[in-house]
């Protein structure tokens, strides 16, 4: 096995078009990658660093789960894990706070956003998130983590955590995992606003497409879409400046596996009353399977929580071993 793909979502509300476009997708591929081992986790430690409802949190894991086997996770192949079901990501996650600065953890963009101007307020485990998600990284010694553009700071933050770990105890243990940011939809952006990413968290519905959206509600969301005036132009540099147009441009990229700039090409001299008829039917054809088979798995979750128990199992011989050997490099007693 030459490489270790590993990469998480928080189960907090619906898995919307930017997680599966920025991430899900390329996951996907990647099982195909040959010499590789896949792990992909729901992180619920990372969904408590905000307000939740706690009568929720299992049934959303189980959604998240659902969404990720509904995308393509190929269970036999790649095992999904629940990250509070393997208590080595909070032990590694304290050893690394102690090697986390304060400074740099003041400065991920993340924090600053969703902590907002009361940020004395904040939890110190909002704080503390990208030492959690480095934990979450480390302990499996991936190799590669595919996610969207938002999370390369935190991605960052955990190839020094490593650094410094075998700096300090001098042993080359921990791997510096590489960052896989690819693809036309590692940045999707709100529906309503073209300057602010799709996000779980965005006060208006009608910003994302979430992967539980029927086909009318797809249909609706894409009518609504903030747009412009003008038509299409031949090549996608004139698109510069028109950032909602772009995105919907990037979507239809990005549904349809075509480049970009031949989108802009077919499309060329055509209004959005031309195009967004055609994204409509490129969204439907590609989500629709997707919800229908999230909801049949739902429907029945025994499948569901067969393949957790069976990617905890997987996931925990890994990480406890890695939990184990970082205890003895750090001196603990036993
Ligand atoms: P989360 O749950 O916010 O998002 C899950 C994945 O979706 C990507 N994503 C997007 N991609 C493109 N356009 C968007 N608008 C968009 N919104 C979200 C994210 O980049 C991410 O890949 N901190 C992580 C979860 C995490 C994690 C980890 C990821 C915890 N531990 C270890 C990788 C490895 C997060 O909040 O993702």
């Amino acid at each position: 096995m030459t490489k270790r793909i590993l990469s998480c979502m928080q189960p907090t509300n619906n898995l919307h078009l930017g997680n599966y476009l920025g991430a899900l997708k390329n996951w996907v591929h990647l099982q195909d990658e040959p010499d590789s081992e896949c792990l992909y986790g729901v992180v619920d430690l990372h969904a408590i660093t905000q307000a939740h409802d706690a009568e929720k949190l299992a049934q959303s894991t189980r959604e998240i789960a659902a969404a990720y086997i509904a995308g393509g996770i190929d269970t036999k192949r790649s095992a999904i894990f629940v990250q509070s079901a393997i208590s080595g990501h909070s032990e590694l996650m304290w050893l690394l706070a102690t090697m986390a600065q304060m400074g740099k953890l003041e400065r991920m963009t993340q924090f600053k956003d969703k902590a907002g101007k009361n940020a004395e307020r904040a939890g110190l485990g909002l704080f503390a998130y990208p030492v959690l998600m480095a934990a979450d990284i480390l302990i499996y010694k991936a190799t590669h983590v595919p996610v969207g553009e938002d999370q390369k700071q935190h991605l960052e933050l955990s190839r020094e955590l490593a650094s410094t770990f075998n700096t300090r105890y001098g042993a080359p243990f921990f791997i510096q995992p590489e960052p896989f940011i690819q693809g036309q939809g590692t940045r999707v952006m709100s529906l309503k606003d073209g300057s602010k990413k799709m996000s779980k968290s965005d006060e208006s519905d009608n910003s994302r497409i979430n992967l539980t959206d029927d086909a009318d509600m797809i249909a609706r969301k894409i009518k609504k879409a903030k747009t412009d005036a003008e038509a299409l132009p031949e090549t996608l540099k004139e698109l510069e400046g028109r950032a909602e147009a772009l995105n919907l441009v990037n979507i239809y990229a990005a549904l349809s596996g075509k480049a970009a700039a031949d989108v802009v090409a077919e499309f060329a001299g055509k209004g959005f009353g031309d195009f967004k008829p055609a994204l409509i039917d490129v969204a439907i054809a590609k989500l629709a399977p997707i919800t229908a088979r999230m909801n049949k798995l739902l429907a029945d979750p025994a499948e569901i929580d067969r393949a957790l128990a069976a990617g905890n199992e997987k996931a925990s011989v890994i990480a406890e071993k890695t939990v184990r050997e970082t205890r003895e490099i750090m001196g603990f007693w036993g």
